[in-house]
């Protein structure tokens, strides 16, 4: 959420030092994307409270970052429309559940296990709403289907400038960006071995920069197409970065597939 997110800049300029990069000024919000004009495009798109994005992965749960969690002002989430101002539907929430395993490290400049549900108090009555759930990868499918390389694409309605009182984009937009192996992603020059044992981060982006998710992106789904069935299938969440879109730096996504098993058993038991 923001107070991570705007936290993340006085951070930041104290990781330039260590990973040795000189950071430029980004805007901040999905970096090198488009607008997505039609709301079938994103169906499973939801903004929560605190202005992160989340999905819709079954009629009562919304999957999004345990870091946009914050219980007390958690009441009610929006979605329908890719219009941020005009969202037709409002849905009140009535219990978060955060990974077990979720923590800040890096003195809060990352997350790992950033992984939360949200339980709605009514289902989402799928016949009258625009929103339609996501499949989520399961460890199969992440076998392959989430393979470095593989195009992804992120969505949310991050904020539109780097200061704290800037806007949010009011259309939700998209950018599409290739999964990247950890191997890269713990180059010297790009995360330094410092995520190297991170089995929840799923790194995705482009070394030349320009395109990436940003602040208020967070939360919000990275999806890619099932091969076979062209289904479109999530498998992060945004979470956390160096900078917007830097050359040499990639977005941070929590890998769902990592956390299948939980969301499983939470939703089942709740
Ligand atoms: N922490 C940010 C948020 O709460 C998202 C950061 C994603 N950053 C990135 N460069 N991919 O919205």
């Amino acid at each position: 959420m923001r107070d991570h997110c705007f936290r993340l800049s006085g951070f930041v300029i104290l990781l330039a030092l260590f990973l040795s990069n000189s950071s430029s000024h980004a805007s901040r919000n999905i970096v090198g994307g488009e607008s997505v004009d039609r709301q079938d495009a994103a169906p499973f798109m939801v903004q929560t409270p605190g202005f992160c994005g989340g999905s819709v992965i079954d009629a009562k749960w919304i999957l999004t970052a345990a870091h946009c969690v914050f219980k007390e002002y958690y009441y009610e989430l929006h979605g329908g429309d890719v219009d941020s101002f005009h969202f037709p539907e409002t849905y009140s929430i009535i219990k978060t559940f955060t990974h077990p395993k979720y923590e800040r490290i890096i003195d809060g400049l990352a997350s790992r296990y950033d992984y939360a549900l949200i339980k709605l108090e009514k289902p989402i009555d799928f016949e009258h709403s625009s929103l339609k759930k996501i499949r989520i990868a399961d460890p199969e499918f992440a076998e392959k289907g989430q393979a470095p390389g593989v195009l992804a694409t992120a969505f949310g309605w991050g904020m539109v400038a780097e200061d704290d009182h800037a806007g949010m984009t009011e259309v939700l937009r998209s950018v599409q960006i290739p999964i990247v192996s950890m191997e890269i992603a713990n180059l010297d020059y790009v995360y330094n071995h410092y995520i190297e044992n991170e089995n929840s981060m799923l790194p995705a982006g482009d070394l030349a920069g320009g395109k990436d998710a940003c602040g208020g992106d967070s939360g919000g789904p990275l999806t890619v197409k099932d091969p076979q069935s062209g289904e479109k299938v999530q498998v992060g969440i945004v979470s956390w970065g160096v900078g917007c879109a830097e050359h040499n730096k990639l977005g941070i996504y929590a890998k769902v597939s990592e956390a299948y098993e939980w969301i499983q058993k939470t939703m089942n038991e709740n």
